[in-house]
């Protein structure tokens, strides 16, 4: 892809035929996302992460749909390139068809993204096809689904044994016949990534499915080193943000009770222009 040409999710397709790797990250505001449009990253994902991330939730659990929208319009408005996804909150699809449209349809309308995020497989498969059918692309997500952690028992590698590995295959197949245009792979066996790789037309996103997969994901705020927390092993850091900006605060905070800030640069009015002021105000 050209850096300048705005991504379709047709082109994801076209990327996976020619052996280009896919690149995603999250953002959830605007000088995030047009940092990294400007970047070129080919996919940036508005992730219910943000829950995590921005609000300091323990889990994605409590994340709206309100939430997403304030969230993705704000992504929207820093975006000319990137192929703009939204992530479907928990509870905003499970329930039926119904709810499933209506919300994915107001990501579109309301906030401007591109398409919709669903986590899970066959038992979703309905709602994902209703969605498909409204007209709304739809990215699938399969193995660590966080939104299912207290089913999964924590944020476990998923697809270790032969049963799991055999419904994460027949998920994956089954959203691709239900018209997925892609599938994020969370935490999942390098190999078993690879192989669905090759067998699915549709390209796979991985995070934490090792390098085989047709793109990659990660949580920006992750690889910037910008949040603290548990940090998975599947991120690599490319920056220390979360260093930089305790440094800065510091730095400003000691030089605000040195009294070295604000100097006479940095103030208005200053010397003899200030004076002639304050004598004709106080005489
Ligand atoms: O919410 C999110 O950021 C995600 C990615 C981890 C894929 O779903």
């Amino acid at each position: 892809m050209s850096k300048q040409e705005k991504v379709r999710i047709t082109d994801l397709k076209v990327m996976k035929e020619r052996g280009e790797k896919i690149s995603m990250l999250t953002a959830y505001d605007y000088p995030m996302a047009r940092l990294e449009d400007e970047a070129g990253i080919d996919v940036i994902l508005v992730g219910d992460s943000l829950g995590n991330v921005m609000l300091g939730y323990e889990t994605t659990l409590p994340v709206t749909m309100e939430d997403m929208i304030h969230h993705t319009k704000a992504v929207v408005r820093g975006v000319k390139r990137a192929l703009v996804v939204a992530d479907m909150p928990f509870m905003s699809f499970q329930v039926s068809k119904e709810d499933a449209v209506i919300n994915a349809g107001r990501l579109l309308k309301e906030a401007g993204a591109e398409a919709v995020k669903l986590e899970g497989g066959e038992e979703v498969l309905e709602q994902t096809k209703a969605i498909v059918a409204a007209g709304i692309p739809v990215l699938g997500h399969l193995g660590l689904t966080p939104q299912s952690v207290n089913q999964m028992g924590g944020f476990k590698v998923q697809a270790r044994d032969l049963g799991q590995a055999e419904k994460l295959r027949r998920d994956a197949l089954l959203l691709e016949e239900a018209g997925v245009f892609g599938i994020v792979l969370e935490c999942v066996p390098s190999a078993l990534s690879g192989k669905l790789s090759e067998e699915l037309v549709i390209p796979t996103i991985g995070i934490g499915a090792g390098p085989l997969c047709d793109g990659q994901v990660l949580v920006v705020h992750d690889m910037l080193g910008f949040g603290g927390g548990f940090q998975p092993r599947f991120v690599r850091r490319y920056a220390s943000l979360g260093d930089a900006i305790l440094k800065a605060c510091k730095d400003y905070i000691d030089d605000l009770r040195a009294g070295s800030f604000p100097s006479d640069k940095e103030s208005f009015l200053t010397g003899q222009k200030g004076e002639d002021l304050i004598k004709k105000l106080y005489g």
